[in-house]
């Protein structure tokens, strides 16, 4: 019987595509060169099934342009905003992602970014390695001094998973915590946080707000204008969802004219040609979208990936499928 044809767009841990091999007749991508967005369709339509990442784009033209011959697209994201989601149904191709094994590893770069927007990291960085240090004003009162994590309030929009593990870890900082869902979480898993059912009556009492929704028609500027107006100007935003869920003229009009205290962000519109007004700000600590990258979580990414698609030619219970 001849093995079906997967294909890999990018460079996936050696695990991963080792068990691959083992299994499916596979094309790799050793030298992790993009495939692009013209000749995607083209060459899925070669495989029956795809192992994707986020940088690859799934969008209705895409599925429109499908032979039929396509199965199942595995992504090794969590986020799937890069797929057309109801064209992919339309086409019958099944999609799955890798929720979960990356909670943890994006509950600490959110973490990193409070304390790097709260403490100046970046203006101390910077300070260190141009070599000025030795050259600067070093007083008591002023010197790189910021703000506090202990005993501040920390708002989270979107209380899912990895939201909640970022209110466990925050609290283990002493901080207090609020959050906004669509929905009120059960007490269990909301552990003590109070909940506000509207945004705008939330943003008043953060200290510190972070986001943890999906990219959806629904969270599209989350943080919009009005919702930032109503921060105080000590407050600090933190981005590790998308970049869509902020508005970034609202944001940086903020963080230009110090209406809040700091942005720490991982995620952006456009990326990786982010707004360039975001590089001359020294209150916002930047990231280049590494929330899930340590070399566990992405191993296990990449492992689950494969297993979906293992299912998937198996028959057996997928690991994790939007549609
Ligand atoms: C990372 O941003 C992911 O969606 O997995």
């Amino acid at each position: 019987m001849t093995k079906p044809k997967i294909l890999v767009t990018r460079k996936i841990s050696d695990t991963a595509e080792q068990q691959l091999n083992d299994n499916f007749d596979v094309t790799l991508n050793l030298k992790d060169k993009a495939i692009p967005y013209e000749n995607l369709a083209k060459t899925c339509n070669e495989y029956d099934g795809v192992i994707a990442t986020s940088f690859d784009k799934f969008d209705k033209n895409f599925f429109n342009n499908m032979n039929g011959r396509l199965k199942i697209i595995a992504s090794v994201a969590v986020g799937y905003d890069n797929i057309d989601i109801p064209a992919a149904k339309e086409k019958n191709i099944i999609i799955t992602n890798a929720p979960n094994v990356l909670n943890d590893a994006v509950a600490e770069v959110t973490l990193l970014l409070m304390l790097g927007a709260a403490r100046k990291a970046l203006e101390g960085l910077s300070l260190v390695k141009s070599g000025k240090w030795k050259d600067a004003k070093v007083d008591f009162t002023n010197f790189m001094v910021g703000k506090p994590m202990t005993g501040k309030t920390l708002g989270i929009i979107g209380m899912g998973r990895i939201g909640r593990i970022v209110a466990e870890r925050a609290k283990g900082f002493g901080m207090k915590i609020i959050y906004f869902n669509r929905k009120k979480v059960s007490a269990e898993l909301e552990l003590g946080a109070k909940y506000f059912d509207n945004i705008n009556k939330m943003m008043p009492h953060c200290d510190y707000v972070s986001i943890h929704c999906p990219a959806t028609p629904e969270t599209k500027h989350i943080l919009n204008k009005e919702a930032i107006q109503l921060l105080s100007q000590h407050a600090i935003v933190i981005n590790t969802s998308r970049g869509a869920t902020v508005d970034d003229n609202a944001l940086i009009e903020a963080l230009e004219n110090n209406k809040i205290y700091a942005a720490g962000l991982d995620v952006f519109n456009n990326e990786p040609k982010l707004d360039e007004r975001y590089l001359k700000l020294n209150n916002c600590f930047t990231l280049p979208h590494i929330g899930s990258a340590n070399d566990e979580t992405r191993a296990a990414m990449s492992m689950m990936a494969v297993n979906n698609i293992v299912a998937h030619f198996n028959k057996s219970a997928y690991l994790s499928r939007i549609v």
